[in-house]
């Protein structure tokens, strides 16, 4: 897909500051640091649009994403992130289910896992959720750059494995240093998103 136009909307911390334009919503989960937000910049050809940061959790709210007047990406708060009191992640644990179950918009959730390790505990807890409810998802291996590419295919591999991905949910091979995987992601995007 060609972006045009990109355009941060809200940081909403509730339900009542969602957007009410019913355009189609793409959510990003992943743990904290594994590259949401820089995945959101990629997409959209923008250096710094979604704010990314070395400091993990940073990302607190779901943050709205606008692009091409045509659909939102939706960056999720990361899950996992250890110094963050018991009390906060219940609440944006809260929040995140809340959404995922009850919002009409939400066309496909991206769960971003990090290729270079097989998936955290906290990965396949949500992967497991997310088959459980049958939303529609689509797993995003990101970081590849950072790995030999004569690497890929095994790390690929032990992931579907570790997971055990279904047939139905896409595994997509992704570098938001490079680029790799950009057009099969809006491609999939696009599929889910056609009113
Ligand atoms: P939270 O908002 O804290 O949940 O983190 P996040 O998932 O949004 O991660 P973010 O995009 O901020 O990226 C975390 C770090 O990883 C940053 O230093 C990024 O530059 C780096 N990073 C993210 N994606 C990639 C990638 O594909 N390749 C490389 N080499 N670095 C990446
Ligand atoms: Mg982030």
């Amino acid at each position: 897909m060609k972006v045009t136009k990109s355009e941060f909307v809200i940081s909403a911390v509730g339900a009542s500051q969602y957007p009410e334009d019913a355009l189609p919503e793409i959510a990003l989960a992943g743990r904290s640091n594994v590259g949401k937000s820089s995945l959101i910049n990629k997409m959209i050809n923008r250096k710094n649009l979604a704010r990314t940061s070395s400091t993990p959790g940073k990302t607190q709210q779901l943050n709205y994403y606008r692009i091409n007047d045509e659909l939102y990406l939706v960056d999720f708060p990361g899950y996992g992130f250890a110094k963050v009191s018991k009390t906060q992640r219940q609440a944006w644990g809260a929040m995140i289910e809340g959404y995922l179950l009850d919002r009409d918009p939400l066309k496909l959730l991206l769960l971003i896992v990090d290729l270079r390790h097989p998936p955290s505990k906290d990965d396949m807890i949500m992967y497991d959720w997310i088959s459980h409810y049958d939303l529609p998802v689509c797993v995003v291996a990101t970081k590849a750059d950072k790995i030999p590419r004569s690497r890929w295919a095994k790390q690929i591999k032990q992931m579907k494995e570790c997971l055990s991905l279904r047939i139905d949910h896409p595994m997509v091979l992704f570098s938001s240093e490079t680029g790799l995987g950009k057009d099969e992601l809006w491609g999939i995007i696009k599929a889910h998103t056609k009113a």
